[in-house]
């Protein structure tokens, strides 16, 4: 996914602070996705779809809402396969009919010379992807437990709609819960809570309390993502973004590359507390957001986001393999016994205690072997993979990512906020300066501490 915006756009000053550059449309995209608005006229989506026709452009997914910007018009997003010029010609016919008019495309960059899939470079990059999710949030499948509830649709709307219009550095809007939707929280809240203290893994153990100091943590209130992401930056840098909808594995796993989590906001539906066909914001605050405060553990993550970029789709998958048994259902060894710190476990009353009983397979973490594993979404685990330690995680995860065919080498630079690509000599020798530096401070703090300790060199 690629994305673009059209310079001097005016619609959306931000875009143009951040965005000052311009990638043309490349023939080389498979399909493209296209945002634009057009003004409340009677028949214009008609025109507008005409001149894809026109130009026989074929279409494989339309979507419409009303327009935040224009609060007359109409924003589209369609996603259409690329026969080239003919498609470069009716952007140019659409451009004339929208107010506002974004390319968003899926591949290449670099020139066009090579085929690496596009991959954001600043974190301000991951506002191209918001938006590029696989469903909006409001959209239920018919045996979701919220599927004929009109007032929990319209609420889901809100959720995905403050998602949708979300801007990085942007804090994030705070939500006035309901008395239903804390009840929910609160059952779950108070069933885990009782779990923990045996099964929970002991870096959550130490955290967990913090939350409920520092974040509102309790059985009475649903805690703001806003004050749990400025929780997480001060102890680890990593920050929660609100999601308006499901992600692709490959824009998920970039958004931990920049020690970004996207987070859903909504709760799930109160007629089964115990049960989400999707994430929500019990998973996100009660089973992820702990272990993203433990710096082992948030480099770890970053590192399966590192991996990810510019991977080739296969090993995209893999990766997220990797993701679904770690972070979402990892077990780890304490002192001889197994302890949880996976969010889907952590959040699940039953698996919780599923996972740690004599039942599942238990199997060492080992990258090659667990990006091959297939698992079940709906059920329960058969098998759990158990990680020695979150340090030994990030070692087997940054050797497998050296197997991962990709011609570049990137590094994450926290000061600016933005990947390096380490491709030149010059660059090499200037991360060589910075980590001798980094030495000499170190061997300045070591003989302050110990003056009897010899050289570090
Ligand atoms: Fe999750």
């Amino acid at each position: 996914m690629n994305g673009t915006t059209e310079k001097g756009d005016k619609k959306n000053p931000e875009l143009k602070t951040h965005h000052s550059y311009i990638e043309e449309l490349s023939d080389l995209d498979p399909s493209v996705s296209i945002y634009f608005t057009l003004p409340e006229k009677v028949g214009a989506l008609a025109e507008a779809l005409g001149i894809f026709l026109e130009h026989k452009v074929s279409l494989d997914h339309i979507e419409s809402r009303p327009s935040r910007e224009d609060t007359k018009g109409y924003d589209f997003y369609v996603s259409c396969s690329n026969n080239g010029d003919e498609l470069k010609e009716a952007i140019k016919a659409l451009r004339q009919k929208s107010t506002s008019l974004q390319i968003l495309t899926r591949q290449a960059e670099y020139g066009n010379k090579t085929e690496i899939p596009w991959f954001p470079r600043k974190i301000c990059d991951l506002d191209k992807f918001a938006n590029m999710i696989l469903s909006y949030g409001s959209e239920l499948d018919a045996d979701h437990p919220g599927f004929t509830d009109p007032v929990y649709r319209t609420r889901r709307k809100e959720f995905a709609d403050i998602a949708y219009n979300y801007r990085h550095g942007q804090p994030i809007p705070r939500i006035k819960y309901t008395d239903v939707e804390i009840e929910t929280w609160r059952t779950i809240f108070k069933e885990l809570t009782n779990l923990y203290p045996t099964h929970a893994c002991i870096q959550f153990r130490h955290i967990f309390p913090l939350l409920m100091d520092n974040c509102g943590y309790n059985e009475n209130n649903i805690p703001q993502l806003e004050d749990v992401s400025e929780f997480l930056q001060d102890c680890t840098g990593f920050r929660l973004r609100p999601v308006a909808g499901l992600l692709s594995s490959r824009d998920f796993l970039a958004g931990l590359a920049f020690r970004v989590f996207h987070s859903t906001q909504y709760i799930r539906h109160p007629s089964r507390p115990h049960y989400t066909p999707e994430p929500d914001v019990c998973h996100e605050l009660l089973g992820h957001v702990p272990l993203f405060a433990d710096p082992a553990f948030a480099q770890f993550s970053q590192e399966i986001g590192l991996a990810s970029l510019g991977a080739p789709d296969e090993y995209v998958q893999k990766l997220a393999t990797c993701y679904w048994f770690t972070v979402e259902f990892g077990l780890c060894r304490e002192d001889g016994d197994l302890k949880a710190y996976g969010a889907g476990l952590l959040s699940s009353f039953g698996e919780l205690q599923y996972c740690l009983s004599s039942e599942p397979e238990i199997r060492s973490f080992d990258p090659p072997k667990t990006a091959l594993q297939t698992y079940p979404i709906t059920n329960y685990q058969p098998i759990y993979y158990v990680a020695d330690s979150f340090q030994d995680a990030k070692c087997k995860i940054r050797d497998y990512a050296r197997t991962i065919p990709k011609p570049l080498t990137v590094r994450y630079n926290p000061y600016t906020q933005a990947l390096e690509m380490v491709d030149n000599k010059d660059r090499i020798l200037n991360i060589c300066k910075s980590i001798q530096s980094d030495i000499s401070l170190l061997e300045d703090a070591i003989q302050k501490v110990d003056p009897r300790t010899k050289s570090l060199r």
